[in-house]
């Protein structure tokens, strides 16, 4: 299971919101336009949609962050994007960093359809095909040779965006734009303050006593692969990015 914590995530994962600005050009936000934010986290990009002018509801599975963004004056709630319960009252719904969670990527775009009023845009960006793959190699191995199947614990959906783009017009929406792209992003911290913050699902198939040796031994395997010369982790990410509207 995935707990986001807000001091976690504000050190070892502000990047995620502080790279979402072109996700913000993309939506080009209008003043006076309705607009749901879903996974906003603590908020902090769902903010720049408020300076922008848009009357912003912002929803989080993570009821500690859904707190956070409202520390920020957000009017947050916590639900879930596979059910949300909005009835076409928004020009446009943004999602950051969150679509790669959620396993029934059909669910969510049909809930998020009804969210949105006819014409209106969704605009994204989330892991794509071949995100953090040294990653998941990584757990493959290292869980292997304690008999724990990683595939069974992965909790992201990356796909292509051929796959999206069928996704997205079965589900009731027209495509203007889709794109997939490396996107390598350096880590603010140790690569283990990465996994603890964003790969928990996997920790938490092993063993507590085995925890940290696992953590360990992921280390050493992406050392060659993930470490720079120059010292830090650059962690090989692919992002989808993409723009549609509710036919
Ligand atoms: C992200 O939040 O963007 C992310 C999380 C886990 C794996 C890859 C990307």
């Amino acid at each position: 299971m995935q707990v986001w914590d807000p001091d976690r995530y504000a050190t070892h994962a502000r990047f995620v919101s502080d790279l979402g600005a072109p996700v913000v050009e993309l939506l080009d936000p209008r003043p006076g336009e309705r607009v749901l934010d879903v996974g906003c986290g603590d908020g902090a990009l769902t903010e720049k949609l408020v300076e922008a002018g848009c009357r912003v509801v912002a929803v989080d599975s993570s009821p500690d962050q859904v707190r956070a963004a409202r520390q920020r004056g957000i009017d947050a709630r916590v639900a879930d994007a596979t059910a949300l319960a909005f009835d076409a009252e928004f020009e446009a719904v943004f999602s950051n960093a969150v679509l790669h969670w959620i396993r029934d990527p059909d669910a969510a775009l049909a809930a998020i359809r009804d969210a949105l009023a006819p014409g209106g845009r969704l605009v994204a960006e989330f892991g794509g095909h071949g995100c953090v793959a040294s990653i998941r190699t990584a757990f493959g191995e290292v869980l292997a040779r304690r008999g724990i199947d990683a595939d069974a614990l992965n909790p992201w959906y990356f796909p292509t965006a051929e796959e999206y783009r069928d996704r997205l017009e079965a589900n009731g929406f027209k495509v203007d734009s889709i794109r997939l792209f490396p996107r390598p992003t350096p880590l603010p911290s140790d690569l283990t303050d990465w996994l603890q913050t964003f790969a928990q699902p996997y920790l938490a198939g092993v063993p507590k006593g085995d925890r940290r040796a696992v953590l360990n031994e992921m280390r050493q395997r992406l050392e060659p692969v993930l470490s720079t010369p120059v010292g830090g982790w650059l962690a090989d990410y692919v992002r989808l990015r993409f723009a549609a509207r509710r036919d």
